[in-house]
């Protein structure tokens, strides 16, 4: 029978090392916080459970930010250290049996991939204890892995406790441990740290060999994937890491980059071959774009799907939105939730749509507001237009019908219908539903007085 897994992510600690007010695992990379980067690549193993542990300072914080996760909690009262967080979590693993991964939650870098080939090589090994090791360029602040002439493992130094000898050593601890739920017990066995007043994790491998439970301590190559996160400089290299390793990612997808150096790309985010992309673009959270896309410079999409062969010109700002092939965006338009832009549309510079459908090949090209509307194909909206959809109390929808012509510096004040192929003409506020085919126009009656001008400058002299 397939063995079960769970997981425990140790995320209780102050996180002094950052001088924030922010809890350490809610500092963000790419604008997502480090621990929701540690839970995603958990989620790709299917574990039975997830459970966090958390501390008294930081715990409603976490739990605020990892609601939506589904995962436990468990409270660690004091932080006495990693050993003491992993057995905070006994009551919340609740007679678990079967494999424990166990993580600290400052390792974002990590891949699901990484995590899979580690559980199969422990579980091939039959391990009662295993863990992750890495060769780390600097090793300082790490855990030094301690090997006898044979290469077996003994134990793990902290920095604060190992000789200079010690020191010297580059292979170094993760903190990435699976545990055969039976080792679990032994953590009590573990003896306060009297330098830091702590309970170490790490002398688990000692205490664990030393009771005769067969350790395995796998060393990993790239150290990029588990670089932990102590310090504010820590965050930037590890930011760095992860929009090299996305942009390598989608390079390899014919995706093209003008300037990969500022170009931030969320990791649920997909992207179409041939698709290229400008300075400072942002592809953020459930983000499709289709192939053939040019995206131009200071672009931000928001969980948004857009489809082929889509242009989005400069500074524009598209959030919850979908928009269909060929369609052109921008420069400066702002697309809210709820909009569709549909195949061969047109939205142009300083027009903002909002919770409405912009039919095919229909254009709004200048200074516009479309919200609550449904536009339909060929419609074309001159500059100025604006769906006055709110009344105060409540908003009412806009209907402009197929072919529609709307005159610059329209009000259309919902709840108003503008009919097949009718037109508005420029200027009017249109308050009644127009018919197909009319003209609709409201606007004071044009006068010219003749000499005007003339007798007002003689006014003036006298
Ligand atoms: C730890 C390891 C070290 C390893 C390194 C890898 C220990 C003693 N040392 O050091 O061997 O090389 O990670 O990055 O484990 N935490 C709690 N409760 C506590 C203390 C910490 O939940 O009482 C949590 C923290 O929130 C953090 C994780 O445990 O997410 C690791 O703690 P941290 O202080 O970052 O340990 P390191 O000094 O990095
Ligand atoms: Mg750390």
């Amino acid at each position: 029978m397939k063995k079960a897994l769970a997981c425990v992510v140790l995320a209780a600690g102050q996180g002094t090392r950052m001088k924030s007010s922010i809890p350490k695992v809610l500092h963000t990379l790419n604008g997502i916080p480090m621990i929701h980067y540690v839970l995603r690549a958990l989620a790709g193993l299917r574990p039975e459970r997830v459970v966090v542990v958390v501390g008294r300072d930081n715990r409603k914080a976490l739990e605020e930010a990892l609601g939506s996760d589904a995962v436990g909690f468990a409270l660690q009262r004091s932080p006495l250290g990693t050993a003491h967080a992993l057995m905070s979590a006994a009551r919340a693993l609740g007679g678990f049996e079967g494999d424990v991964l166990v993580i600290n939650g400052d390792t974002p870098l990590v891949s699901t991939g990484t995590l899979r080939r580690f559980i199969t090589r422990h579980r091939r090994a039959r391990r009662g204890l295993s863990l992750i090791s890495f060769v780390a360029a600097d090793p300082a602040g790490y855990g030094r892995i301690i090997r006898d002439g044979s290469g077996n493992p003994l134990g793990i130094r902290e920095e604060g406790d190992a000789t200079a000898e010690e020191k010297a050593v580059k292979e170094v601890n993760s903190g990435i441990y699976l545990f055969d739920s039976g080792t679990l017990p032994l953590l009590k066995k573990i003896r306060l740290n009297d330098k830091k007043g702590e309970y170490y994790l790490t002398d688990i491998l000692e205490v664990a060999s030393g009771r005769g439970i067969r350790c395995g301590v796998f060393c990993f190559g790239d150290e990029t994937e588990f670089i932990g996160i102590n310090t504010r400089e820590e965050l930037l290299r590890a930011q760095r890491l992860l929009r090299e390793r996305t942009v390598r990612y989608w390079l390899e997808r014919d995706v093209s980059f003008m300037d990969e150096t500022s170009v931030y790309i969320h990791p649920d985010v997909v992207i179409g071959r041939g698709t290229r992309l400008y300075p400072n673009v942002y592809l953020e959270g459930d983000t499709t774009i289709g192939s053939g896309c040019v995206i131009y410079p200071d672009v931000r999409i928001t969980d948004s799907t857009v489809g082929d062969g889509v242009t989005i010109k400069d500074s524009s700002v598209v959030e919850s939105a979908e928009i269909h092939d060929d369609a052109v965006i921008g420069p400066f338009a702002r697309l809210r939730p709820g909009t569709v832009i549909m195949k061969d549309a047109k939205i142009g510079n300083f027009v903002e749509v909002k919770a409405s459908t912009v039919g095919e090949g229909a254009k709004a090209q200048h200074l516009s507001y479309i919200g609550d509307a449904d536009v339909g194909r060929n419609v074309n909206i001159g500059a100025g237009t604006i769906t006055c959809n709110y009344d105060g109390v409540k908003k009412h929808r806009t209907v402009i019908e197929e072919g529609a012509f709307i005159g610059s510096d329209t009000q259309l004040v919902a709840p108003v219908r503008v009919e097949k192929g009718a037109y508005v003409g420029a200027g009017s506020t249109i308050t009644r539903d127009v018919p197909a085919g009319a003209l609709a126009i409201s606007r004071s009656r044009e006068r010219h007085i003749r000499g005007w001008a003339g007798r007002k400058k003689k006014k003036r002299k006298r």
